[in-house]
């Protein structure tokens, strides 16, 4: 499937490993220059040597929890390209959380702090640039744990239904300025952040039971939807999220 994204500036927020290396790999292939931002600086060079394409990759390392890194990361965008194409909002993390009658305060603040509020001090940061520019996609990743409540994962549930609102809100204040607001949201994918389930057999033949397609996503089949999304094919779709789940939420 081809994306023609040649010369698009796109930043990939989470881009180390897993689903946002992917992402970051296939924007590089339709021709954009990546930005890639995650916190470990090792982790990022790491990600640098299998894409290979140093030219057109730029590693930003940044903890989108914390609003300085984030200023300093659209400092050093705006510096160096004067603009922003895409924005792909891929950083999430999860902890086992107790239900919310037993949970820790400081838990559910780690949790909502990344993935919700993190999310929004980089799409801030975005859709000011993007508006003042007046063109921009921009593609977050949610889950279906932000659209049915999953036992242990509640926090990050909530924090995923918050990026998915965020998407219509921020697609409704930006649409006259020509950009695109969109989200996909994925069931399990192998990646790192979801091992500890399919690497249990048990776990993983119980999740796969619950998917009519019978298997549980590769990262591609991520991937290909959010560069649709972040492409032209996606013209007059705004406030959207794509459910990618192997048709797990229509039964
Ligand atoms: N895998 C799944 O089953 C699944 C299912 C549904 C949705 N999702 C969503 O898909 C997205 C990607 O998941 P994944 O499985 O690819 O995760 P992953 O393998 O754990 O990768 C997470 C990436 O985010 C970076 N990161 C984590 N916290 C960060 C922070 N505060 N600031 C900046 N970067 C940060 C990590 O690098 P550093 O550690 O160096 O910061 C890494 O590059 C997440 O939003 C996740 O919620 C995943």
């Amino acid at each position: 499937m081809n994306f023609d994204l040649k010369d698009k500036t796109a930043l990939v927020t989470g881009g180390s490993r897993g689903i946002g290396l992917e992402i970051a790999r296939s924007l590089l292939k339709e021709g954009a220059k990546v930005i890639l931002c995650s916190r470990k600086k090792e982790g990022l060079e790491a990600a640098a040597v299998t894409l290979k394409k140093s030219e057109a990759l730029t590693l930003i390392p940044a903890h989108i929890g914390k609003l300085d890194d984030v200023d300093a990361l659209f400092a050093a965008i705006q510096e160096k390209f004067d603009h922003l194409d895409i924005l792909i909002n891929n950083v999430g993390m999860n902890l086992i959380t107790p239900g919310i009658a037993d949970l820790d305060p400081g838990l559910w603040q780690k949790i909502i702090d990344t993935n919700l509020s993190g999310t929004f001090r980089v799409c801030q940061k975005a859709a000011l640039m993007m508006r003042t520019q007046g063109f921009g996609k921009i593609v977050s990743i949610s889950s279906i744990a932000g659209r049915k409540a999953t036992p242990g994962m509640g926090i990050y549930g909530i924090a995923k239904a918050g990026i998915e609102m965020m998407t219509k809100v921020l697609a409704a204040e930006l649409a006259l300025f020509n950009v695109q607001v969109n989200a996909v949201a994925p069931a399990m994918v192998r990646t790192d952040f979801s091992k500890p389930f399919w690497s249990n057999k048990e776990l993983c033949d119980h999740v796969t039971a619950t998917i009519p397609m019978g298997k549980i996503a590769q990262i591609e089949d991520v991937v290909k939807p959010v560069l649709f999304l972040a492409s032209e094919g996606s013209s007059y779709i705004t406030g959207q999220t794509l459910v990618v789940d192997g048709g797990a939420t229509a039964i």
